[in-house]
């Protein structure tokens, strides 16, 4: 049996529909931008992993602090403990963003740190003893599959059956340089039409 055969007896894929596009392309092997299948066919990475690998496959840079690093402390619990390389990486990333950045929270996906975001905008009025429960985000976005990204993004099929379970959220179009007043407009239109509003321009 193929790699391909297999997978489907037991396996689910994220954000694909498995009816019409029963088939997922077994990979074997990475190198760069180069990805190898099961048949010894090779394609071209051009989205990087959904941008997730834009130092190529198997970088071997990357690979070999990966390797190293799991010899030495593999996991540990963020909670209460702490370690050199996440120190560290706070510290440089620090150097790169806007001087009004100081602190980090690392999260381990897309969908979570925008969960993240999201409940840290919630807990500040709430530490301010001013609950708010509307967000505005943008038309046509994709933040992820967890509840609270999947409410921020936009419209989408992947959504549908969940639209009754999703937060308050009003969506403005993406301002662009043509419509930016326009779109200046709808955004205090927008915050004025939310119940949490506590502002008139
Ligand atoms: C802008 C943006 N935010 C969040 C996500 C979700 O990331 P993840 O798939 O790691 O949960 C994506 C994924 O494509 C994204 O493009």
């Amino acid at each position: 049996m193929t790699l391909q055969e297999r997978d489907k007896n037991h396996l689910w894929h994220p954000l694909k529909q498995h009816q019409t596009h029963p088939e997922s392309l077994a990979i074997v092997k990475a190198k760069g931008c180069i990805l190898t299948d099961e048949k010894g066919n090779e394609y071209i990475d051009a989205i990087s992993s959904w941008y997730t690998c834009m130092f190529g496959h198997c970088n071997e840079y990357i690979t070999s602090r990966v390797s190293s690093q799991m010899q030495t402390l593999d996991q540990i619990m963020f909670s209460d403990f702490t370690h050199e390389p996440a120190i560290k990486l706070s510290e440089n990333l620090i150097k790169i963003l806007p001087n009004n950045q100081n602190r980090i929270f690392f999260n381990d996906n897309g969908s979570t740190a925008v969960e993240a975001g999201i409940k840290m905008a919630l807990q500040y009025y709430f530490n301010l003893d001013e609950k708010r429960s509307t967000f505005i985000a943008f038309e046509n976005g994709f933040h992820g599959d967890t509840f609270g990204a999947m409410s921020v993004s936009g419209l989408s099929v992947y959504n549908g059956p969940f639209e009754d379970f999703l937060m308050d959220v009003k969506r403005i179009p993406v301002p662009n340089e043509r419509k930016s007043s326009r779109n200046f407009s709808e955004v205090t239109k927008s915050i004025q039409k939310t119940k949490d509003c506590r502002f008139h321009l």
